[in-house]
This record gives C-alpha cells, sequence and structure tokens, in this order.
C-alpha cells in the first residue's frame, strides 16, 4: 500500500479542507493511505501526522481553516531542520508529499523537491500572489467579505458625510484591494505595486465634494507603500523574512483628515477575510485542485504546482511557481483607475 503525505503551510485560507477532502476522496479508491501531518513543517520536524481516512474528511467541505492546522515553520533556517525534514519524508514512510501553501510553503516544497524528493504543490493565498497560476484559493471569498464590508462602509460614510479608509490584507499584491475595490465601487484604490500619494486622494476627495458627493471609500493594500516606505507594525519578523504590516489605514485616515479636514475614519478588516466558509467558487476549485494534485502524483509528476490556466488546471515548475510574485499589472490598475473619484 502506498502512503501520501499532506500538509498545510503559511496563514489559513477558506478552501484548504476541501482540497484535504479532494486529495482523500480521489486517493482513498485507489488503496492509498493518507497521512495528514499537522501545523505544515512544523509537523513534518516533529513527526506530529493524523490518518485522513473517510470519516476524517468528512463533513469538512464548507468549513474554513485547516483541520490540520498550519504554521510558518521553515525547514530551511537551519541545516539542521532541513536535514531533519527530509529524513522525516523517508522516517513517515511517504512515497509522496503534496504540500498546499503560499510563496513560503511552496518555496520550501521546491528545495526539498530539488533535494530528490517526491513532492507535489497546491497553491494556496489569499493575496492570489503566487504566480504560475491565473488564481489561487481563498482569493474569491476573501474579495467577496471585502466587498460586503465595502458595501456596508458605503452607507455609513454616506450618512455621516465622512471619508472611510478601509484596510484589506495584501501584503507584496494589491489583488485584493482591486477587486474589492471595483467590486464594491470604492472612490480610490492604493495598492503596494504603486507608491500613495496622499496629495492626489485629498485632492480628488476635495473634488467630489465640490460636485455634492459628501463622502468617499479609499480602499488601501495592507502593504500600499507610502513615499516614505510601507507601515509596520514592529521590527519583528517571522521564519521566511517578513515583517508585519498593518497601519497604513490608520496613517492614511489621519492624514486625509489633516490635510482636508473632512472627518475620516478607518475600517481594518484583517482576519475576518480569511477566516469562515469558501465561496461556492474556492470550494471548487480547491477540488478540482486537489484531484489534480493526486494525478499529478500518479503519474510521477513531481516538482510541478497545480495550477490554473484559463479553465484548465494543468501544473507549473515549484521552481517556476515560487520565483517571482505575481503583482497586479499596470495595465490591469488603470482600468480600475476609470472609476475613481
Ligand atoms: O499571506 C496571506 C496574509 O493573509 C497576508 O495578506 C497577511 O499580511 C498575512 O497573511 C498575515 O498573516 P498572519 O497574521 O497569520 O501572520
Amino acid at each position: 500500500m502506498k502512503t501520501f503525505g499532506i500538509l498545510t503551510g503559511g496563514g489559513d485560507a477558506p478552501g484548504l479542507n476541501a482540497v484535504i477532502r479532494a486529495v482523500a476522496r480521489r486517493s482513498a479508491p485507489r488503496g492509498i493511505r493518507l497521512l495528514g501531518i499537522r501545523h505544515g513543517w512544523k509537523g513534518l520536524l516533529s513527526k506530529e501526522t493524523v490518518e485522513l481516512d473517510a470519516r476524517a474528511v468528512s463533513g469538512i467541505l464548507h468549513r474554513g481553516g485547516t483541520i490540520l492546522g498550519t504554521s510558518r515553520t521553515n525547514p530551511f533556517k537551519s541545516p539542521d531542520t532541513a536535514a531533519a525534514a527530509q529524513e522525516n519524508v523517508r522516517a513517515l514512510g511517504l512515497d509522496a508529499l503534496i504540500a498546499i501553501g503560499g510563496e513560503d510553503t511552496l518555496g520550501v516544497a521546491a528545495r526539498l523537491s530539488a533535494a530528490g524528493l517526491p513532492v507535489v504543490g497546491v497553491p494556496k493565498t489569499i493575496d492570489n500572489d503566487l504566480s504560475g497560476t491565473d488564481v489561487t484559493f481563498g482569493f474569491d471569498t476573501a474579495v467577496s467579505i471585502a466587498t460586503e464590508a465595502i458595501d456596508r462602509l458605503h452607507s455609513t460614510a454616506e450618512s455621516h458625510d465622512r471619508v472611510i479608509v478601509c484596510e484589506v490584507m495584501g501584503r507584496h499584491a494589491g489583488w485584493i484591494a482591486l477587486h474589492a475595490g471595483m467590486a464594491g465601487g470604492a472612490d480610490h484604490i492604493l495598492v503596494p505595486e504603486r507608491t500613495v500619494d496622499v496629495e492626489a486622494v485629498c485632492a480628488s476627495i476635495r473634488r467630489r465634494r465640490e460636485r455634492g458627493v459628501m463622502f468617499s471609500i479609499v480602499v488601501a493594500s495592507e502593504g500600499a507603500v507610502l513615499p516614505e516606505g510601507e507601515v509596520t507594525k514592529d521590527a519583528e519578523t517571522d521564519a521566511f523574512g517578513h515583517v508585519k504590516l498593518g497601519g497604513i489605514g490608520e496613517r492614511l485616515a489621519k492624514e486625509i483628515e489633516r490635510r482636508t479636514g473632512f472627518e475620516t475614519r478607518v475600517s481594518v478588516l484583517g482576519h475576518i477575510q480569511r477566516g469562515g466558509s469558501p465561496t461556492a467558487h474556492d470550494r471548487v476549485l480547491a477540488s478540482r485542485f486537489g484531484v489534480h494534485a493526486c494525478d499529478m502524483v500518479a503519474r510521477g509528476e513531481f516538482g510541478r504546482m497545480a495550477a490554473l490556466q484559463g479553465n484548465v488546471v494543468t501544473s507549473v515548475p515549484l521552481a517556476d511557481a515560487t520565483k517571482t510574485l505575481k503583482r497586479v499589472p499596470a495595465e490591469y490598475f488603470d482600468v480600475a483607475r476609470v472609476f475613481f473619484g
């Protein structure tokens, strides 16, 4: 009997359980034993596992989070843990390892694969910034939640003649801000790909007032960059060297109020965008990725990541998917700008 291992790493995203269920449902009729590795790469280092039989994956399709738990552990932080991770794939008797994650988790998967281990990746991130795939699961859910929030902010902003800055997630790419901002009819969208011009934002808020529109909604990615740099919570970094972002919304709201004299509030959506039930779109995409990942293992397509291109699920090399981040192209942003002000 063959044994496949599966793990979820990095920030959670709605749809992770749908992938786990899909892999289990595809594997079971083929007589494959599925072993869940708890808490991402951390569980591989401690060999913390759980059997994923039919019962274990029943009733999880609609559930947010991950039944396996997750972490931001980086086994390549030290040569000892890197060696332990490789050794433990063998010690656990894994014929294949399916890693579900974003740039960091799949970056580790790419390195393990380069070391000769049978690894396959599945793209996950609400930020939608992984290369090689048109879209990642989790993104649609995050955008839906943020769009609903922007709709709600509109009615209160309008009632009070206020400016409201809505800070959404998106560390290095502005996909959530752009899509939710466009879908929610935001008056300005600020993304990490373009340095924020606060004066231009204020000027167009003033122009709206002159036209008699007394409220404005500004959507900003947490990673939006001011001329003086990105806004961080503290100097601390995670195991992959990322700083904790946060505070851009607050900073912008203060600055807009100071420069325009208009009452301004901030709403930081934070982890609400990542929690809870996945949308139908994300459940289907995650299920397709899970089935495909299993089939990739069966075909011996190791060192690759399942990917959506057009409406076809295919695969790309893990090394290519994790080389550079997929950021919002200038021409896409220019379409969104048509609706500003
Ligand atoms: O990478 C996904 C993401 O949601 C980013 O948008 C955000 O910066 C980060 O994770 C926050 O993660 P956590 O609070 O779990 O460290």
